[in-house]
């Protein structure tokens, strides 16, 4: 299994701002990344089909959207489709991003519609979880990513190719602070996902990717990387600087 190395632009850079970071990571990584690594990017929607021509083709690139409504069309003023993100090169998707979740009141049954439907019509889905500090500290740690993955995965066919799902956990507490979760939080929370994985996909579990994200930077990505069940990161902050991002790609 490729360990997945993505960036998660947020809502950040401009077309050409956007366009030069991808040329920057692409002069630095290009031919240097180990075999078994991917790296994907997720753009706002008015960046990807720019980042798009600069990686274009490259076997392990994966462009991605950041959200999208569960629709092919219609009327859903300011909304984007699975559709129209394919249109741009995207293979993947977010979806229930804490900052979804959080600032626009994303339920996790909403979050799971996402899921189905964006794999149904034919896009890889990174579903993201985790608690909040608040959560953390009443001891509900488990009971949060169970119910976020039980309703976030409720509809997905249990015979999904592996490699078309990801999971992201992303402590709330840790996006954009600084405060990076430590190993054992990490391993805790990721082999909890990889059991609850195992009820969902009795055959396949092992072959789903489970990234961590939550302050994630160049300095620490070495040893994030080399902890049970991690099998990448989503990198926010620290992705918006090409060489930076670079540093963590073949950290
Ligand atoms: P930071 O890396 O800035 O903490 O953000 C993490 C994140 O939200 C990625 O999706």
């Amino acid at each position: 299994m490729k360990k997945l190395m993505a960036a998660n632009w947020k809502m950040f850079k401009t077309r050409s701002e956007a366009e030069e970071t991808a040329r920057t990571l692409l002069s630095k990584i290009d031919g240097k990344i180990p075999e078994d690594r991917e790296v994907l990017v997720a753009a706002p929607f008015t960046s990807l089909c720019a980042v798009d021509s600069v990686f274009g083709g490259k076997p392990w690139f994966h462009l991605s959207g950041e959200n999208m409504y569960p629709a092919e069309e219609g009327a859903f003023t300011g909304e984007i489709s699975p559709h129209m993100l394919k249109d741009c090169g995207c293979g993947f998707c977010l979806a229930g991003h804490s900052e979804r979740r959080h600032v626009m009141g994303e339920t996790s049954e909403f979050v799971g519609e996402k899921v189905s439907f964006g794999l149904k019509s034919g896009l890889s889905m990174i579903l993201c979880i985790g608690e909040t500090i608040e959560e953390r500290k009443a001891g509900k740690v488990q009971q949060v990513i169970d119910e976020q993955l039980e309703k976030g995965l409720a509809d997905v066919p249990a015979q999904i190719l592996p490699e078309r799902i990801v999971v992201a956990y992303e402590p709330v507490w840790a996006i954009g602070t600084g405060e990076v979760a430590g190993p054992e939080e990490i391993v805790e929370a990721h082999t909890f996902v990889r059991k609850k994985l195992e009820k969902i996909f009795p055959e396949k579990f092992n072959e789903i990717r489970v990234l961590y994200g939550g302050s994630v930077k160049p300095g620490n990505c070495a040893e994030i990387i080399t902890l049970d069940n991690v099998d990448g990161v989503l990198v926010g902050g620290a992705s918006l600087d090409g060489e930076s991002f670079s540093q963590i790609v073949l950290a």
